[in-house]
């Protein structure tokens, strides 16, 4: 697995910090003149006018991620001339977003990891009691890390050659200090964002993994081995155990596969005594570790790209990591469906009817619409053993929310406008955006079938591809139970846009999830 390669530190502003790189983190006002906080300067034993006079110099403006090295003439002190000072650019002050801050930190990754400084120390821009309140120092600082830990983040396992690896020099980076003025909420926040970044980094492996090394059998290992010694309990079911669950819908994707289909639960509880959650809140992940569409066939440009159709999955792994790491409090429960969707023999054919464990007989008129098949026994079983108050599922179930949102969004349904709402909330606070679908009798109507309960795709010419596939997830939801589903499809590998991640898997749903517990479960 992938960890952080640099370790995070936090010191106050007046404590003795190594200050021999140091990065000053720097807004502009209104005027476009650098707003430099006194407690900052005198933090880095810094005078406002020579670092206004070095910026003019070295065509400093105090854009967002624009830095400059600037030399260090301030000072008669022999040791000071050695010191290396770093600008950074937050861009302007009265336009701070999230996101915003998060582009200064992958672009202070870009711009350190390549200089091959070991330690670093970076000032974070504004005191709580400082002058420019308006942006708290707390928030940017989640912000900054989360983008600068996850910038730094390279899958290279596979490469055999170091000449290869793409930044050789990342390795150098060993620990970043950043100094600010509330050193207990800092030390907080950076803790629970390593947590955080490390489940992220689980996802992000799991779904770079190629899918002949991620194979069902070779998954659920695989996830057993990154549990172990952990205070998440994790059970694993094998095609025996799904049968006797009576998991048909589930089994019949993988049934032309080599490789034994597993369903694995995730249980992880850190509620206190005074906690008042009553029920846990339930994860669901598609995990088709390999795509091929089955006898309705994908073509076969691009048909690589399906070793992603296991994201769902990976990002409940994901978060189940970041809680336990950080020691949530709350009761969660993850389920993963991970099965491989091949051609064989023995595959499923389209008009094939199958019982699922709801008892509900489903049509298969469609062998590449599986995911939900496998997300309708997950959802069912997790529902009967554990009775969340609250379910979210997530899978890349469909090529149509591509083209409604691309790779910026991901699609939410739910049959709850304040869960929706909440998830919305705790993606744009993450900056990992998701947007609200409808569901409609409509849609639903469309997925009737002639001879079974339900088919698996809707009737041709009805369109609307991601609400007619969460329509057929909705018909496995329980009654009293809240229920979201998102379609990560677009948002699971990168596809521009997202300036924190270069290439590859994103993780995009593990911060946002892990933000949602936050602010609805562990208040
Ligand atoms: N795994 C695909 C969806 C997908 C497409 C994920 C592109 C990531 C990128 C899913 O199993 C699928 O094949 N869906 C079909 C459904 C259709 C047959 C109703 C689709 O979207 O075309
Ligand atoms: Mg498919
Ligand atoms: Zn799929």
């Amino acid at each position: 697995m992938t960890n952080l390669t640099f370790k995070v530190d936090v010191k106050e502003y007046e404590e003795k910090w190594d200050n021999s790189v140091t990065v000053l983190t720097v807004f502009f006002d209104k005027k476009k003149n650098l707003v430099l906080d006194d407690r900052q300067l005198e933090a880095s034993g810094l005078d406002k006018k020579d670092i206004k006079k070095l910026a003019d110099y070295h065509g400093f403006k105090g854009n967002v991620g624009q830095v400059k090295l600037v030399s260090s003439p301030y000072s008669s002190n022999a040791n000071d001339k050695k010191r290396k000072l770093y600008l950074l650019g937050l861009g302007d002050l009265s336009k701070a977003t999230v996101s915003i801050m998060e582009k200064a930190g992958d672009k202070a990754w870009d711009a350190l990891k390549g200089l091959g400084e070991k330690t670093v120390s970076v000032v974070l821009p504004l005191s709580k009691d400082g002058a420019n309140s308006e942006v708290k120092q707390t928030e940017f600082f989640e912000a900054f890390i989360h983008a600068f830990a996850l910038k730094s983040y390279d899958f290279d396992v596979y490469k055999s050659k170091k000449d290869d690896k793409e930044s050789d020099a990342d390795a150098k980076l060993e620990s970043v200090t950043f100094i600010g003025s509330d050193k207990k909420t800092l030390k907080a926040l950076s803790s629970e964002a390593v947590a955080v970044i490390g489940g992220v980094f689980a996802t992000r492996d799991f779904c770079n993994e190629p899918p002949n090394e991620l194979r069902p059998h070779l998954y659920a290992k695989a996830i057993k081995a990154l549990f172990k010694g952990t205070n998440v309990k994790v059970t694993v079911l094998g095609e025996k155990k799904l049968k006797d669950l009576k998991a048909n819908l589930f089994l019949s994707v993988g049934q032309a596969s080599d490789s034994e289909s597993h369903a694995v639960i995730l249980e992880y509880n850190g509620l206190k005594k005074k906690s008042t959650q009553k029920q846990p809140i339930a994860f669901v992940g598609k995990g088709v570790t390999f795509d091929t569409g089955g006898n309705n066939i994908k073509p076969s440009n691009g048909m690589g790209e399906m070793k992603m159709d296991m994201g769902g999955s990976a990002v409940v792994v994901g978060l189940m990591k970041a809680l336990n790491d950080r020691k949530a409090k709350v009761h969660a429960v993850g389920i993963v469906g991970l099965v491989e969707n091949m051609v064989a023999g023995n595959a499923s054919r389209p008009s094939d009817i199958v019982t699922s464990m709801s008892g509900k007989t489903v049509e298969i008129n469609n062998t590449d619409a599986e995911g939900r098949l496998v997300l309708a026994d997950a959802m069912w079983h997790v529902q009967n053993k554990y009775k969340p108050s609250h379910m979210i599922d997530l899978a890349t179930l469909t090529g149509a929310v591509i083209h409604a949102l691309g790779g910026e969004y991901a699609a939410v349904f739910s049959n709850n406008d304040e869960m929706a709402a909440s998830i919305m909330h705790a993606g744009e606070v993450a900056n990992e955006p998701a947007w609200r679908m409808p569901l409609c009798e409509g849609y639903s109507e469309s997925l009737k079938s002639d001879t079974a309960d339900l088919s698996n795709i809707a009737k041709a010419g009805t369109g609307a591809g991601s609400a007619t596939a969460a329509s057929f997830l909705k018909e496995f939801v329980q009654d009293g139970v809240n229920w979201t589903h998102i379609d990560i499809a677009g948002t699971t590998m990168m596809k521009g846009g997202w300036s924190h991640v270069d290439k590859g898997a994103t993780g995009y749903g593990v911060r946002l999830l892990d933000r949602y517990v936050r602010n609805e479960f562990e208040q």
